[in-house]
C-alpha cells in the first residue's frame, strides 16, 4: 500500500502525557486526516509508567477521537511507519536546546527510509516553551502543583505514583 501523507505519526515516551503533548496532538489534527499518537514500549531510562499505563494515560486526556489512534511500538520508528504506511513524524520544538537532538533522530530515520519519510517541526506553544514530562515527574515528587502542566483528569494518577516512587527511594 502507498505510504500516506495524510497520516502523521506522532511519536514518544509520554512519560507521562503533557499539556505540551497534547497541545501537538491537537494541532495535528487540524493538518493532518489521522494522527497517530506512537508510544515507544521499551525506553532506556526506567519509565514511571509502564507503557500500558502511559497509553490509558492518553486515552483518559484525548478521550474519544475518531482522529487519533494510541499505539506501541518497539524497535526502530521507521519500522511502525511503514506498517502504518505513514510517511510524516511529528515532533514538537520547545527551546534551542531541543534542536541538535531533534535533528539528529530526523536525520536518522530519513537515512534509515532513504528519505522516504518526512520530520514535521511544530514549535511548542508559548505557555508549554518549557514544559516536558521530566519536569512534571520531578516537581511532583515534592508535593508541588501539577495542574497547569497536565490534564487534570490524570492529576490523581501521577500525584499516586509520586508517592509510590517516594516510598521506593
Ligand atoms: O519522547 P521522546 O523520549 O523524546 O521520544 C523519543 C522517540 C521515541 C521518538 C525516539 O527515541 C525513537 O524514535 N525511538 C525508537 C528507536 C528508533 O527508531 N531510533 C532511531 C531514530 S534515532
Amino acid at each position: 500500500m502507498e505510504k500516506s501523507n495524510r497520516v502523521a505519526v506522532y511519536p514518544g515516551s509520554f512519560d507521562p502525557i503533557t499539556k505540551g503533548h497534547v497541545d501537538i496532538i491537537n494541532r495535528t489534527s487540524e493538518i493532518f486526516d489521522r494522527v497517530v499518537i506512537a508510544v515507544l514500549k521499551n525506553m532506556t531510562k526506567k519509565p514511571w509508567f509502564d507503557f500500558e499505563e502511559r497509553v490509558q494515560l492518553i486515552k483518559k486526556v484525548i478521550g474519544q477521537n475518531e482522529k487519533i489512534e494510541v499505539k506501541c511500538f518497539d524497535g526502530l520508528l521507521v519500522d511502525f511507519m511503514e506498517q502504518n504506511n505513514a510517511g510524516v513524524i511529528i515532533r514538537g520544538l520547545r527551546a534551542v536546546s531541543d534542536y541538535e537532538y531533534e535533528l539528529q533522530l530526523s536525520l536518522t530515520n530519513s537515512m534509515l527510509s532513504n528519505n522516504k519519510i518526512e520530520t514535521i517541526f511544530l514549535p511548542a506553544s508559548r505557555e508549554n516553551l518549557y514544559l516536558s514530562s521530566s519536569i512534571v515527574k520531578e516537581i511532583s515528587l515534592y508535593g508541588a502543583k501539577i495542574e497547569e502542566l497536565v490534564d487534570e483528569s490524570i492529576v490523581e494518577d501521577i500525584k499516586r505514583r509520586a508517592k509510590e516512587m517516594k516510598e521506593v527511594k
